[in-house]
C-alpha cells in the first residue's frame, strides 16, 4: 500500500542524497530544501514499504497553487504514484480554498503531459523557448 503524507524534513535529508540518480536530473537538493521551508509550499511524499518513492509540491499564491515539482521514483515510475501525488495536491488546493491549481511542463515532456491531461489540465499559454533556449514551456491549468 503506498501511502501519501506532508514531506517532512528527515524525508528531505533521505531523498536528497540520491535525488538525482534515483528521482530526475533537472532537481537539485538546495532548491528543494529552500522549497520545503517556504510558508507558502506545500510538500508531500509518497511511501511504499518505509521507501520514499515520489514526492510533489505546491506553491501557493493569491489565487491559485503552482505545481513546483512532482517526481516518481526512476524504478517505480508508471505504477499510479504520479497520479496518487497529483490528486493529492488538488486536494490540498481546494482545501485551501484556490480556484485553480497551474503548471509549466517541458512541451518533451510526454509523461508529464499525459499525466496532466488525464487529470483535465488544460493548455492556457505556451512561453517559447524557455527551456534551454530550446524547448517550449507550456503552461496549463486545471480549475477546481
Ligand atoms: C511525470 C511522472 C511524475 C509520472 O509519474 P508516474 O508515477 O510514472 O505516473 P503514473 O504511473 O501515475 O501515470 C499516470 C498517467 O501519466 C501518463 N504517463 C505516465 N508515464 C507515461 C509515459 N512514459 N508515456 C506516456 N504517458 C505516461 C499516463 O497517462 C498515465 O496514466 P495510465 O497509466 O492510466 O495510462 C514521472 O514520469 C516523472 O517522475 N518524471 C520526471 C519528473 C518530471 O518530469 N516531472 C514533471 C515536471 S512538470
Amino acid at each position: 500500500m503506498i501511502e501519501v503524507r506532508e514531506m517532512t524534513l528527515e524525508d528531505f535529508e533521505k531523498v536528497k542524497l540520491n535525488l538525482q540518480d534515483e528521482f530526475d536530473e533537472f532537481w537539485n537538493a538546495s532548491i528543494l530544501k529552500s522549497e520545503l521551508e517556504n510558508e507558502n509550499s506545500h510538500y508531500i511524499v509518497a511511501v511504499n514499504n518505509n521507501e520514499i518513492v515520489g514526492f510533489a509540491g505546491i506553491l501557493v499564491t493569491l489565487d491559485d497553487t503552482e505545481i513546483t515539482n512532482i517526481v516518481t521514483k526512476k524504478t517505480m515510475r508508471k505504477k499510479g504514484i504520479g497520479k496518487l501525488l497529483l490528486d493529492k495536491l488538488i486536494e490540498i488546493t481546494k482545501k485551501l480554498g484556490k480556484e485553480k491549481i497551474s503548471l509549466e511542463v517541458n512541451e518533451k515532456n510526454i509523461a508529464a503531459i499525459q499525466l496532466y491531461k488525464s487529470f483535465q489540465f488544460e493548455q492556457v499559454g505556451l512561453r517559447k523557448k524557455y527551456y534551454n533556449r530550446e524547448n517550449d514551456a507550456i503552461i496549463m491549468t486545471k480549475k477546481i
